[in-house]
């Protein structure tokens, strides 16, 4: 058996099967060796152990020859040259086909002539009659559990999945702020959102757009005119992004995380309606919302994730 692969086979064989295995037991987004730098020293004594192997068991035959006489030596190597006998494989066939032999095909052929062809009255086999009660028992399971217990099907299954899918995004949405950008923003209305929004305003906005949003430097905040336009994503994008080239509105993207963006985003429209003691005069045009007359609800939000996702 041995004999049956050659060590340069053998070697970088069992090597990547180890590695396979140890790839499986380490799951992650990146391979085993970078996400568990300690599996690098363990394969390589893989690689020395399977080395070392092969060494050892290629100087135990050279030993174990040198002690033998030239005769059992000769008997030794002609054994090894012999090609492997695959009786048990031989067996197995037989027994999964039970066929008759060629030569003995003469017993089970039928008198039937048909313009010279005839027909051979082989046995089942055995595999396929087995496989044959294997589909009656399936069927069997089948119909209780989809037809009597009224297990759920593939299209509910599916929709149990979409909808714990669903969910897990809406949870992970929860620990993953950052990921908004301005196509994916939604206002936010926590108080504690616009909280923090209000001290990121405080510490970055009002030295040119006051503290009431009434303007300075920056156009007024709080009226319905806008120069970049107006709703969550324009506002989420001008402030990520900046204003047009040397109005001196910079790309806060730079030094304020997403998530923040999006707090002081919201913040910012939390402006609209007020009046301000100092409000510098309207700039830009009356932003209408284009999503303003059909209000969408949360409902038909996920509804339109269900049909992008299909
Ligand atoms: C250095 C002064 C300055 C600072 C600081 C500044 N802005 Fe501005 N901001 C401007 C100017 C100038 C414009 C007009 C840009 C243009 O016309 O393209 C502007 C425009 C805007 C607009 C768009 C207004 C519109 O009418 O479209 C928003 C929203 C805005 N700023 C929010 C902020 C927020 C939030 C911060 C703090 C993170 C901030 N700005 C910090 C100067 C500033």
């Amino acid at each position: 058996m041995r004999n049956l692969i050659p060590s340069y086979v053998r070697v970088p064989l069992l090597f990547f099967i180890i590695y396979g295995i140890v790839e499986y037991a380490i799951p992650g987004e990146q391979l085993a060796i970078v996400e568990e730098p300690l599996t690098i020293p363990f394969l390589i004594l893989v690689l020395l152990i399977l080395l070392a192997t092969e060494a050892i068991a290629g100087l135990v035959e050279n030993i174990s020859l040198r002690s033998l006489d030239e005769e059992a030596r000769a008997r030794y190597l002609a054994e090894k040259e012999k090609p492997i006998d695959f009786a048990w494989w031989k067996k197995i066939y037989r027994s999964l086909t039970k066929a008759k032999p060629i030569e003995k095909e003469g017993e089970i052929i039928l008198d039937h002539n048909y313009d010279g062809i005839r027909e051979l009255d082989n046995s089942l086999p055995p595999w396929w009659l087995w496989g044959f009660y294997a589909t009656i028992v399936f069927s069997f399971i089948y119909l209780v559990r989809y037809h009597i217990l009224d297990a759920p099907d593939q299209s509910t299954e599916y929709e149990i999945e979409m909808a714990e899918a669903r969910t897990a995004i809406e949870e992970y949405k929860k620990t993953a702020k950052d990921l908004v950008d301005f196509n994916t923003v939604a206002l936010l209305t926590e108080a504690s959102d616009l909280k923090a929004g209000k001290s990121i305003f405080e510490v970055n906005c009002v030295a040119c757009h006051q503290a009431d949003g009434g303007g300075g430097i920056g156009p007024n905040l709080t009226d319905k005119h806008w120069i970049l336009g107006g709703g969550i994503k324009n506002v989420f994008k001008t402030v990520s992004e900046g204003g047009r080239d040397g109005k001196g509105m910079v790309a806060w993207k730079q030094s304020l995380k997403p998530s923040e963006i999006a707090q002081v985003a919201s913040y910012v429209l939390s402006f609209q309606g007020t009046t301000p003691a100092n409000p510098k005069a309207a700039e830009g045009e009356i932003w209408v919302d284009p999503d303003a007359e059909t209000e969408v609800a949360p409902e038909q939000v996920s509804d339109s994730l269900t049909v992008a996702m299909n």
